[in-house]
């Protein structure tokens, strides 16, 4: 059966992080680190789209879009293959083929919280929880 908790992961996604560096082409590489897209539906499973630009070589980069593999199942869940090539800058381009890191869910996304009226960490009955202070992106208070 079904749970919220699937339901609600169903609902947000997963993406993957991966990281590598190119071919070696006139005499040089580029590193390189993204995060998919969430997951697209096709048949057999799901694939994720990326793109990234390369980390600066010889004082070029280069451009990285595509469109991943199938996932690859592997003992805690599943990475996928991304290959294919970079665009043409400085006159040339270079291939690169990697797989991703597992799977995890994107940030920013509301995940169900606790039900109404419940306090996480209240103290006893009578002490007032005082909100955390904020720190950041506060006006200067007036007096
Ligand atoms: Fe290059
Ligand atoms: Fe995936």
């Amino acid at each position: 059966m079904e749970t919220e908790k699937d339901v609600a992961a169903k609902q947000a996604g997963h993406l993957h992080d991966y990281y590598g560096r190119t071919s070696v082409d006139r005499g040089h590489f580029h590193t390189f680190v993204g995060s998919t897209d969430t997951e697209t539906p096709v048949a057999n499973g799901h694939v994720h789209n990326y793109a990234n630009e390369t980390r600066v070589a010889e004082n070029h980069t280069h451009l990285m879009t595509g469109t991943s593999g199938l996932q690859v199942s592997v003992l805690m869940g599943h990475v996928h293959r991304l290959s294919g090539r970079t665009t043409v800058n400085d006159n040339h381009s270079h291939s690169y083929e990697v797989f991703t890191g597992y799977q995890r869910p994107p940030r920013n996304v509301r995940r169900r919280g606790w039900p109404a009226g419940v306090q996480v960490n209240a103290e006893q009955e009578g002490t007032e929880v005082k909100p955390r202070p904020r720190f950041r992106f506060r006006k200067p208070t007036e007096k």
